[in-house]
């Protein structure tokens, strides 16, 4: 009986070093993981359109181009790293990621100027090309996101793709109203070690700053990279 209790006890204090060793193991990955990136940006450099036009400049045809959306630069003190299209009710953004993939979320950086015409926006996936299809742009694929509010000047707004993610290969940003639209950069963020974690995200507040907003570019190299992630999102980012 005494051995019993004794064993009993015993038990119980092992339990009680538990949660001890799992914070301190905790601080440990937070130190190694935290700042590691956890995406990759399938966007970058990739073939994209915008529409109805390119806004024109006489005197740099080149400026305002689609690409510069998926250009890698976040320059934000000229429009010259920024998309424009020309003012119409319906303006439109589209990247071909090559592949169908699974997405994540999708980062849009907002220009500084003018910056309140970017809002009313919905951003929809599809698999193949749409605007192959007779109805291109009143066509509409799987949403992603929707935005209606302005988004700040030269800010990150990021979306959790449907909560989770949606799964394609062509990405558009489609406008109603407000002008042109003009973006300085896009990513579209795949999870490398998401596998069926699906509905595991937090909901992510709709603006993050710049700084914030760079850690999430990279590549996961390793599965070992990959498991600590998925264990500290299971143990920490669902409080
Ligand atoms: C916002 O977009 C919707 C379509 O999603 C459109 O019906 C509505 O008129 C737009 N609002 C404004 C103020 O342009
Ligand atoms: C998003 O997913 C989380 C986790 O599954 C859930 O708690 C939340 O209600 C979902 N939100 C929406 C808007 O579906």
């Amino acid at each position: 009986m005494f051995n019993r209790t004794c064993k009993t006890c015993h038990r119980a204090e092992s339990k009680r070093e538990l949660p001890i060793l799992s914070f301190l193991f905790s601080i440990a990955i937070s130190i190694t993981v935290v700042k590691a990136p956890h995406f990759v940006n399938l966007a970058l450099h990739k073939p994209t359109a915008q529409g109805p036009a390119t806004w024109n400049n006489d005197h740099d045809p080149s400026l305002y181009i689609s690409s510069k959306a998926v250009d890698g630069k976040v320059d934000l003190t000229s429009t010259n790293h920024c998309t424009h299209t020309t003012n119409a009710d319906l303006t439109w953004w589209l990247v071909d990621l090559g592949v169908s993939s699974p997405i994540h979320r999708v980062a849009v950086l907002n220009r500084d100027a003018y910056s309140d015409r970017l809002r009313n926006f919905t951003i929809d996936v599809f698999q193949s090309d749409p605007k192959l299809e007779p109805i291109f742009p009143g066509n509409v694929g799987e949403i992603c996101a929707r935005q209606v509010d302005p988004v700040g000047s030269s800010q990150w707004v990021e979306f959790d793709c449907n909560n989770g993610s949606v799964i394609g290969r062509f990405l558009r940003l489609i406008k109603f109203g407000f002008r042109s639209m003009s973006l300085c950069e896009v990513r579209v963020l795949k999870d490398l070690c998401a596998m069926e974690s699906r509905n595991t995200y937090r909901h992510v507040p709709n603006t993050k700053s710049l700084s914030e907003s760079r850690e999430v570019l990279g590549v996961f190299s390793t599965p070992m990279q990959c498991g600590l992630t998925l264990w500290q999102r299971n143990h920490h980012l669902r409080n």
